[in-house]
Order: structure tokens, then sequence, then C-alpha cells
């Protein structure tokens, strides 16, 4: 069992107010708090090695390098990736999106089709319709229920041997929806195709082991596992990076530069252009041993009851409806109340310490597909509290008083 005082005591920015009132945070489909060792890596970091990496002879050049490839490790041992040079440090979620696919730019060829789900964020969306506008490629959609469960006999019936890659979400940032994702890697494969898991939503749920999964491609945000933003992780097959060419030109990414030629780095360096986010890099190993040690059943069996419990609370609210009642969901709840807007209530309740996220959530066809403007959404973390629910249903009780 969870010892939810102890584990908010390592977040500083709980105990903060907001608006005059007890923070409660419940954006953390956004982006989660930080642990205090995570704080204290950084200035450790600037404090004691900070140098460039895989530059220099000299000694902090080499311990910099070092505590990046030990975070590298880390990060290949938590997702269970065979090879290290298998892991690449990005940007975060969104650059892994896109080196894919502008890297399948090489690939594909007019009348290919590339599918996506009906339930992506945009960056799983808008780099692969950049991708059709440069090859000729098409762009499928896999549709969902009224649930938002992916439907899997439609997904059989999309593929052929014209799709070239299928591009998911492992869970939906917006309905909390658990896709079906090693049916459908299995799928694509049986098809010929290469799949690449979004797993931005799911990584501060699960550990994913990607060689049991069998992805070709599976990418996340450092943000929302604990660490620092502008970093994140892109895991590749080693045999698919090595096919695809490297997505920017630069430092650190070659063999031997000449002006008639340039000839490419081993990966992981390949496709790891200019100066990193090291600190970044480093830390984000520090924030994966942290969420480790609070450990992912614990952190499972807290978000349950967290849902569990927000879902019967709102749902005792005249006119919320919730979006996003799949079999299969995590701690996410996105809802409506009949007759208000979302961004009404989102800004009323945060006057109440309330952190929400109200809009589209990046995720404009969702919306489309519901017809509805946006919803408000309360994602949990496992430093959530049963208690925390209770204020924010309280306080979305008096907002809708206010705005009936
Ligand atoms: N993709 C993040 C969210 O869902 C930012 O809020």
């Amino acid at each position: 069992m969870l010892d939810v005082n102890k584990i908010r005591a390592d977040f500083p920015i709980l105990s903060q107010k907001v608006n005059g009132k007890a923070l409660v945070y419940f954006d953390n489909g956004a982006t989660s708090q930080k642990p205090q060792v995570v704080i204290d890596a950084i200035s450790k970091y600037y404090q004691e090695i900070n140098a460039n990496i895989h530059r220099g002879v000299h000694t902090l050049s080499q311990l910099a390098t070092d505590a990046y490839e030990i975070s590298r490790g880390k990060l290949q041992n938590h997702i269970n990736a065979k090879f290290p040079h298998e892991v690449l440090f990005t940007s975060g979620t969104t650059h892994g999106i896109n080196l894919v696919a502008n890297g399948f730019a090489s690939i594909l060829k007019p009348g290919d089709e590339i599918l996506v789900s009906a339930m992506e964020h945009h960056s799983n969306i808008v780099p692969w319709q950049m991708l059709c506008e440069k090859t000729g490629a098409i762009l499928r959609v896999i549709p969902m229920n009224l649930d938002g469960e992916l439907i899997m006999s439609e997904y059989d019936k999309l593929l052929s041997d014209k799709t070239k890659i299928v591009t998911v979400n492992h869970i939906s940032n917006a309905l909390g929806t658990v896709n079906p994702i090693k049916y459908m890697i299995d799928k694509a494969h049986e098809a010929g195709a290469a799949i690449l898991i979004d797993g931005a939503q799911a990584v501060p749920h699960l550990k994913p082991d990607v060689q049991e999964l069998n992805c070709d491609f599976y990418v996340f945000s450092g943000h929302k596992i604990c660490g620092p933003t502008g970093v994140g992780i892109l895991y590749g097959k080693e045999a698919w990076l090595n096919k695809l060419p490297p997505y920017q030109g630069g430092g650190e990414m070659i063999k031997e530069v000449t002006f008639e030629k340039t000839t490419y780095a081993e990966l992981p360096h390949k496709f790891e252009a200019g100066t990193p986010n090291i600190a970044g890099g480093i830390v984000l190993g520090t924030a994966v041993d942290y969420m480790n040690e609070v450990g992912f059943d614990n952190i499972q069996q807290q978000e349950l009851e967290l849902l569990e419990y927000g879902t019967k609370r709102l749902l005792e609210i005249e006119g919320l409806k919730i979006f996003g009642t799949a079999a299969a969901k995590t701690s996410v709840i996105s809802f409506n109340i009949e007759g208000i807007h979302p961004y009404d209530i989102g800004t009323i309740i945060d006057k109440l310490g309330i952190a929400v996220r109200t809009g589209h959530h990046c995720a404009q066809p969702i919306m489309d597909f519901f017809k509805i403007p946006g919803t408000i959404r309360a994602s949990f973390a496992f430093y959530n509290t049963i208690e925390e629910i209770d204020v924010m249903v309280e306080a979305i009780k008096k907002a809708k008083v206010m705005l009936s």
C-alpha cells in the first residue's frame, strides 16, 4: 500500500497555496509534478559536472558523458529495450514522432497507407499528414465507438498490403482509454506494416516492455513521469533505426565530413545531432529511479482507486456526462456539465485552487466525434488523494450554481 502522505512530502509544490487555497493538482495528463530528488539532481548537475558530452577528454566532459549514458541505460532497462543504442534521447514525444515520420518519407510511395486512430493527439496526426503531403501516401483512420474504444474489427479491415505504418497511442490523453496495443502490434506485423506507439500518456501509469510488445517504435516524454520538460525517449528497433535516414544534420551525428561527402555516426548518435538537453537526459534517469522506487503496482493501485472514486463522485452531479467510458481506462476523467462551457467551470475552480485542463486537449477530432467544444479533464497521479477529489466535486457544485 502506498503511503500517499509520505509520497506527497517528496513534492514541494503540492504544499503550495494557489489563489489562497491549498493546491489540488489534477492536470497530470499535461505534466507531472517533480519530486525533490529530481529538483536536486538538476542543481547538482549544473553545480558539479556541467560540460558538453561526447566531445572532450577533460574530466568534466567525461563525467557528464558517463552520467548521460548511465541514464540511457536506466531508460533501456526501464522499457526493456534490447540495446542501449535503441534508446534515443529526444526533446519529447512530438520530436520522436516527427523523427520517425520524417524518416518514412524515404520509404513511402504514392498510394501507400498510414493508419492513425480516431483518438490521437494532434502530435500523432499532423506529422503523418505532412508526410502524406510530401509522399502522396494516404491517411486512414481507425474509428472508435461512443465509449471511446477503438473498433478492432474496423482496424482489421483497414489493414492491407498498402499499409506501411500504423501509429496509435497506448493511452488516450483526452479519454483515458487504454488501447489494445499488443493485438494492434501483432496485426500490423501480420500485414507487413511497422507500428509506432505513442506512450506519452501510458508511461506515467505503467512500465512498457518493448520487447514483449514487439513494437517497432515507442515514444514518450520525460516531463509526464516526474522528469524535466524538454527531454523524451524514442525507442526504435535497431533494424528500423539503421534503415531510417538521420532527422537532423549537425555535430556529433557524423563519422566523417568533407565538402564532397559526409558519412553518419552509428546509433544512437546518428539521430542525436547538436548539444542535447544534457541535464534533462541525466535527470530523466533520476525520475525513472524515483518512479520505480514508488513502484508501478502501487501507482496503479492508487490511481485505480482515484479513478473509481472520482467517477462515482462526479456522476452524483446532475447533468454531468463523462466522455471516455472504455472498459480499459486509466486515471483520466473527461467530462462536461450540460449547458455550461468547460472553460467557465475551469476558471471558477481555478480560483478555488484546483488545476484541471479544459478545452480540446490537442485532440480536436475527438471533440468533433462527440460534437462538443471541449471537456474538463481531471487527470490523477499517484500523489493525489480521495480528499482532493471531494474538494473538486464540491467546487464544481459551487461553480454549477454560480453558472446556472
Ligand atoms: N498532451 C498533454 C495533455 O494532454 C499536454 O495535456
